[in-house]
């Protein structure tokens, strides 16, 4: 059989064989018979933009890879620097390679003195602190000039050793700043997630040690949370990047998506939810009312895993780690109370509807102290180096700028009428 599709316009009888490439069919050839009819496809459910080698997700099977790699083995044998210099440059370092990425990594962390002092500062004292990480990657631009210049290598690989290195700083500072509490120096002594957690929690001791287990958890959520493909702030940046704006506008794009509730949001909305529920008694009415149709249980389905999703399966271990150190967050056993009764009642089964990886990030990220308003931040600091992997991707592709078509449904051409007369 050949591995194509046949398209004939009924209108005309032409007819026309386009061959299945990786899994796709190229919209030019269709374009051939076809010139003006728009393929319409909200929210691109079924449309490819880009040809991309840096993950691999297979949503009925439950896999997720990096550059060929599976997220298990990442979770549990590298660190997010060495994945996110995979996601960028394709191969795993060697220990040189290594070396010299963290060192350069560790010695980007400051942030220029004005972008804490005049412009986070500048923010109203209750300002959430995603908008802020928002804002304050975006005005970054205006303080790197060789940022315009993506297409010179040393100055790209500079922007994006930046942008990786001053995510924390500047997650940390949005947070200090929102809860009052002064900036807290880079601490270049330590590695990346400790020195994220000494810039949060650090008081008035000298030298902050963050607990090695939630070093650990904060790295592998970091791992988790480093790509995945084309979903809709990578799709921002691409967007953006696409028109070749500089990676700090792009991925200040790419991180306002990641604001929205259906996005980076999710997992406030699932403590949110396990608290509206406040006890295990309560579940069973819960999941009654979500299928009567009152909301959706947060934390569960995904566009593209019809199948457990694999970060969640992670995350869930890391919990358990976590909540040694910690104490156990009295949430989670109204979360695994709902998990158990959901994946055992039809209208979540037919609908292959499982935990996705919100599910239990929330939880884990409140028994460590996070405020909620932090979630988003949590996500948006390793993802980061997963944007910026598809927007060097997308300047090697030489990709032409996006720019869709639509499908016109608003009014036909009628005469302008005189403010008085209408
Ligand atoms: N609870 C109850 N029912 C649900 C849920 C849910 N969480 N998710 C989907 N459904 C139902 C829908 O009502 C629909 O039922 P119907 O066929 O009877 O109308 C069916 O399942 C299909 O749902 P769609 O909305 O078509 O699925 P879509 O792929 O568009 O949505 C999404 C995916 C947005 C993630 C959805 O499952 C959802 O809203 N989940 C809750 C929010 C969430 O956890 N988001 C995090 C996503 S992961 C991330 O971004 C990192």
């Amino acid at each position: 059989m050949p591995d194509s599709i046949t398209i004939t316009d009924n209108r005309t009888g032409q007819s026309l064989e386009i061959p299945i490439r990786n899994g796709g069919v190229s919209s030019a050839e269709w374009q051939k018979i076809l010139p003006g009819i728009w393929f319409h496809d909200p929210g691109l459910t079924t449309t490819a933009m880009t040809e991309s080698a840096i993950s691999y997700l297979d949503g009925d099977a439950g896999i997720l890879r990096y550059r060929g790699y599976p997220i298990e083995q990442l979770a549990e044998e590298s660190t997010y620097l060495e994945v996110a210099y995979l996601l960028l440059k394709g191969e795993l370092p060697n220990e040189e390679q290594y070396k010299q990425w963290v060192s350069d990594i560790t010695h980007h962390t400051f942030i220029h003195e004005n972008v804490r002092k005049r412009f986070l500062e500048g923010f109203h004292y209750d300002a959430h602190p995603m908008g802020m990480l928002v804002s304050a990657i975006a005005a970054l631009s205006t303080f790197y000039l060789d940022a315009k210049e993506i297409y010179n290598p040393a100055a790209r690989e500079k922007q994006i050793v930046r942008l990786i290195a001053k995510m924390p700083t500047l997650a940390a500072a949005a947070h200090r700043f929102s809860v009052g509490m002064p900036f807290v120096y880079p601490d270049n002594e330590l590695p990346f997630a400790a020195n994220f957690l000494s810039m949060m929690w650090k008081v008035a001791e000298p030298h902050y040690s963050a607990n090695p287990a939630l070093v650990k958890a904060i790295d592998v959520l970091f791992i988790l949370h480093a790509d995945h493909e084309q979903n809709c702030s990578t799709t921002a940046m691409r967007t953006a990047g696409s028109a070749h704006a500089d990676p700090y506008s792009s991925a200040a794009a790419a991180a306002a998506s990641l604001y929205g509730p259906r996005h980076g949001g999710a997992n406030e909305a699932v403590v949110r939810m396990l608290t509206e529920i406040g006890s295990m008694e309560n579940v069973g009415d819960y999941v009654k009312s979500v299928k009567a149709g009152h909301g959706r249980l947060q934390g569960f389905g995904h566009r593209v895993y019809k199948n457990y999703d694999p970060r969640a399966r992670i995350i869930k271990r890391v919990a358990y780690e976590v909540f040694e150190v910690t104490g156990k967050n009295p949430l989670l056993d109204i979360a695994l109370k709902l998990e158990e009764v959901a994946l055992n009642d039809d209208y979540f089964v037919s609908r292959r509807l499982y935990p996705n990886v919100d599910f239990y990030s929330g939880i884990i990220y409140q028994a460590m102290g996070f405020p909620v308003d932090m979630f988003p931040v949590l996500f948006a600091i390793p993802r980061m180096s997963g944007w910026l992997a598809h927007w060097s991707e997308l300047l090697d592709q030489d990709s032409k700028i996006v720019r869709p078509r639509q499908v016109y449904s608003g009014a036909p051409e009628r005469k302008y009428v005189p403010i008085d007369q209408r």
